[in-house]
């Protein structure tokens, strides 16, 4: 078997993670560490993988981009009829991982997806680039296809089909809006001995912060 990474085991240091320091919101939490990510200059801060599952429980799981979060929760972009559109209109549970190398850091959201208001959707659409927005029309998402070829035929088609006018929002595209349950703050610290610091919200609606080991 090869060893996947030979180097001696990373020491971490940067900054410890303590129940005093953090808010007992984790919306506002995950708000504090966010503004750091995006003043850190990382490679697409709000990338995070998202975890899916087939309703019998087989798991999937794929880098997509965080658009927006408030104390709704946390929005994502894709194709409803892809294989996590798919998954998620038969299971809408979910978990998003994020990781902030450079930070030693690492979030954790677990919760309910459902899907945010057309509107909200349209207004989002609308602010994207031109060329995304055809390449939205552009990609049935998930499905096998012949070759590269068929891509470029389509923007081709879709470019003279919308010439000169809005580029209207395809109906299978669509926002995700990941309701939190669970959100676990993960500093990274020596010997393995790392900070985390779980928010679980309970039935009556607040949120209980717990420190796991590591
Ligand atoms: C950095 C990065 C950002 C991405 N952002 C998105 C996104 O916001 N929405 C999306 O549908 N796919 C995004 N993708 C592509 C997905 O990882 C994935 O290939 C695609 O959504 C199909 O996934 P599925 O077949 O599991 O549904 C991104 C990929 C990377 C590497």
């Amino acid at each position: 078997m090869t060893k996947s990474n030979n180097t001696p085991d990373k020491q971490y240091g940067l900054s410890e993670l303590k129940e005093e320091d953090v808010s007992s919101n984790p919306i506002k939490q995950f708000g504090a560490w966010y503004e750091e990510a995006l003043r850190a200059d990382l490679i697409h801060p709000n990338a995070f993988t998202l975890t899916t599952s087939t309703k019998d429980g087989k798991p999937s799981a794929r880098v997509v981009l965080l658009k927006d979060y408030d104390e709704r929760g946390f929005v994502f972009y894709s194709n409803s009829e892809s294989k996590k559109g798919s998954d998620l209109a038969d299971n809408p549970f979910a978990a998003f991982c994020f990781w902030w190398g450079k930070l030693e850091r690492q979030i954790r959201i677990e919760g309910k997806i459902e899907k945010v208001s057309e509107d909200e959707a349209d207004d989002y659409f609308a602010s994207r680039p031109r060329g995304s927005q055809i390449g939205a029309w552009v990609s049935n998402q998930s499905t096998v296809i012949p070759d590269r070829k068929l891509l470029d035929e389509r923007v081709c088609e879709f470019e003279s089909k919308y010439k000169d006018k809005p580029i209207p929002r395809p109906l299978y595209w669509n926002g995700y809006r990941l309701v939190p349950d669970l959100i676990e703050f993960w500093q990274g610290r020596d010997n393995r001995l790392h900070d985390r610091l779980r928010y679980r919200l309970q039935k009556e609606g607040e949120w209980v912060i717990e420190r796991l080991a590591p």
